[in-house]
């Protein structure tokens, strides 16, 4: 073999493994899910020491013939990262502590939703989408959109609002706690798509003064129960935004088209300017991220870039650079906004009329 042949067969043995390693991604998801369902990172967090291989077996209650096999699938969550291994057995590391079902900010909830067949069944159809003219593929795939579908199945409703209630119990920690400065002053702050009131209910117990109002889906709020604080109202952000000194929209942007965003951001400025604030006490606060190229971090590009595509197919958003917020704000009659890139890989926008 010449030189020449000698790296062109180099460089096709690279792009097969490429080509190996992308379709074969989803194994670290499933891996990933099944020692979550399996509740793999509990029990090593419960045995306080470092858990051997049998040990495991014997605490997962599973037939001691899954010994090797059980091996192989936490050899592959020691590779990415999951566990460590030390000589002595399996300890955990800081993403698998963040998946503990009760750390109260679990990602397990997030995991189990993206990974649900619901959820996970429209990647099938994204080529099919293309080419045809559906909605998105979620649309393309169940016939409904993800809000209509979750309307009409409880299951889906719950494990949809659970996921999105751990997600904000992780942000709304930092949000409180580093970016308290947002909420000082404002009496009232609807929370607009807020779920089931995770963010609202941090909100009103680290500013006692501040009137709290969550606006979701009629099936979201369904039988929850607000206090003194803290108000739950059904209805749609398109049709109408009680009036407020501020309001937060926490995920809810990247849900939806340009033009529904202009539709929703003018909502919210109805809503804020039908009260007496001036400056910095009137305002919309969006927790989103803000897609940078980020040429020296090619994981964070990649999550966001995983993220834009999720939009893409769920619903019909997507996540928006720096320069594409500043038009929204913009057209939606906004004069002035500021980024604070305060939460890994999403930021903190306020946006003033
Ligand atoms: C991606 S989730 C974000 C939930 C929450 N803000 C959070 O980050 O934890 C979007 C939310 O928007 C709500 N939503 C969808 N369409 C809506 C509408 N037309 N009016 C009000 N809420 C809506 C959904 O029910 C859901 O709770």
């Amino acid at each position: 073999m010449d030189h020449i042949e000698k790296e062109s067969a180099e460089e096709l043995f690279h792009a097969q493994a490429h080509i190996w390693n992308h379709l074969f991604a989803f194994i670290n998801s499933m891996s990933l899910k099944c020692a979550v369902e399996l509740g793999i990172p509990d029990i090593v967090h419960n045995h306080h020491q470092p858990i051997t291989l049998s040990e495991l077996v014997m605490k997962l209650a599973i037939p001691k013939t899954k010994t090797a096999f059980l091996f192989r699938l936490m050899r592959i969550l020691v590779h990415s990262g999951f566990f460590y291994q030390q000589e002595e057995g399996y300890v955990l590391t800081p993403s698998s502590r963040l998946l503990l079902k009760d750390n109260a900010k679990s990602a397990s909830p997030f995991l189990q939703a993206m990974l649900d067949p619901i959820l996970v069944t429209p990647w099938h159809f994204l080529s099919a989408w293309f080419q045809g003219d559906g909605l998105n593929p979620f649309e393309t795939a169940h016939g409904r959109t993800l809000w209509d579908y979750a309307g009409e199945d409880n299951e889906l409703n719950k494990f949809f609002n659970e996921a999105m209630a751990s997600d904000a119990r992780l942000v709304i920690s930092a949000v409180v706690t580093e970016c308290k400065v947002v909420f000082e002053g404002l009496r009232s702050l609807i929370d607009v798509g807020g779920g089931t009131g995770t963010v609202a209910k941090t909100i009103v117990e680290s500013f006692p003064s501040l009137k709290c109002t969550v606006l979701d889906l009629p099936h979201v709020v369904a039988n929850l129960e607000g206090n003194e604080n803290l108000t739950y109202i059904a209805g749609d952000m398109f049709e109408s935004i009680p009036p407020a000194d501020a309001v937060l929209l926490k995920w809810i942007l990247h849900d939806w088209t340009d033009e529904q965003c202009i539709k929703i951001l003018k909502g919210c400025k109805e809503a804020i300017s039908s009260g007496d604030r001036e400056g910095n006490l009137r305002k919309v606060i969006i927790i989103d991220m803000v897609v940078e190229d980020r040429k020296e971090d090619h994981k964070s590009t990649e999550t966001q870039l995983f993220f834009d595509m999720l939009m893409m197919n769920l619903v019909l958003g997507k996540e928006k650079t720096k320069k594409e917020w500043g038009k929204l704000f913009l057209e939606s009659g906004f004069t002035h906004y500021k980024i604070t890139p305060l939460l890994g890989l999403r930021s903190l926008i306020e946006v003033y009329p």
